[in-house]
């Protein structure tokens, strides 16, 4: 389906770094902010829940909560080449059956999906222009709760991404990192009707769990 943001994404987030990625995952296991968000779900003692996984890269949180949390889940990504590693991958264990795969900007298919009881947006925030818009039909998705990482408002990550934004510039590219204020996506995210139950920090990402 085609998308806004597609040709940004699908130019950043190329076939060689999701499969970078992947052996990463192999070796290593999920990213630090990603294991912030599995303990955040799992801490809902959730079983059998729908999952929805916005921006979900590799596949990292579906490959895990489909073991214990979720019975299916839904991946919607912007990149084509990410997708296609997060499909091979949810093959190679298995659970192919039970993941719909979505090449589109999510805002632009937000309509069209089913609920889910969980909604998860691991480092996705700042990759998108709109934060507003994006949360929004985020959480008009979310039965339960909804899980996100987004970059830390500290004097380093603001020079950080001043740094790459400066940097991406220079070569032509349009892809922009973006550092957005999370008291308003807080505001924005209560207006929904959810409230922040638990927030966690590492250096860079912040984590933080929403319930309705
Ligand atoms: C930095 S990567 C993070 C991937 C994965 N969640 C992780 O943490 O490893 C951002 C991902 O979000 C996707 N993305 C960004 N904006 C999106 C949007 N509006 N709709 C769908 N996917 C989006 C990109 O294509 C990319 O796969």
């Amino acid at each position: 389906m085609p998308c806004n943001c597609c040709e940004i994404e699908n130019n950043t987030f190329t076939e060689e770094s999701a499969n970078a990625d992947l052996k990463h995952y192999r070796k290593r296991g999920p990213a630090n902010q990603t294991k912030l968000i599995l303990e955040a779900v799992r801490s809902l003692g959730l079983k059998d829940a729908a999952l929805l996984d916005i921006g979900g890269g590799i596949g990292t949180i579906h490959h895990e909560l489909l073991n214990d949390v979720a019975r299916e889940a839904t991946h919607v990504d912007a990149s084509s080449a990410y997708l296609k590693v997060a499909t091979g991958e949810a093959k190679r264990i298995g659970h192919e059956a039970r993941v719909k795969f979505i090449h589109a900007d999510f805002t632009d298919v937000a309509d069209e999906l089913p609920q889910a009881d969980v909604v998860t947006l691991d480092r996705v925030v700042c990759c998108y222009p709109n934060f507003r818009e994006l949360l929004k039909d985020a959480s008009s998705k979310s039965r339960k709760a909804i899980a996100f990482t987004y970059p830390r408002e500290t004097w380093y990550v603001r020079i950080g991404l001043k740094a790459i934004n400066f940097f991406q510039r220079l070569r032509n590219d349009p892809f922009r990192v973006f550092l957005h204020p999370v008291a308003e996506m807080e505001a924005l995210l209560n207006q929904q009707g959810l409230r922040r139950v638990s927030v966690r920090r590492l250096f860079v990402w912040e984590m933080s769990l929403y319930q309705r």
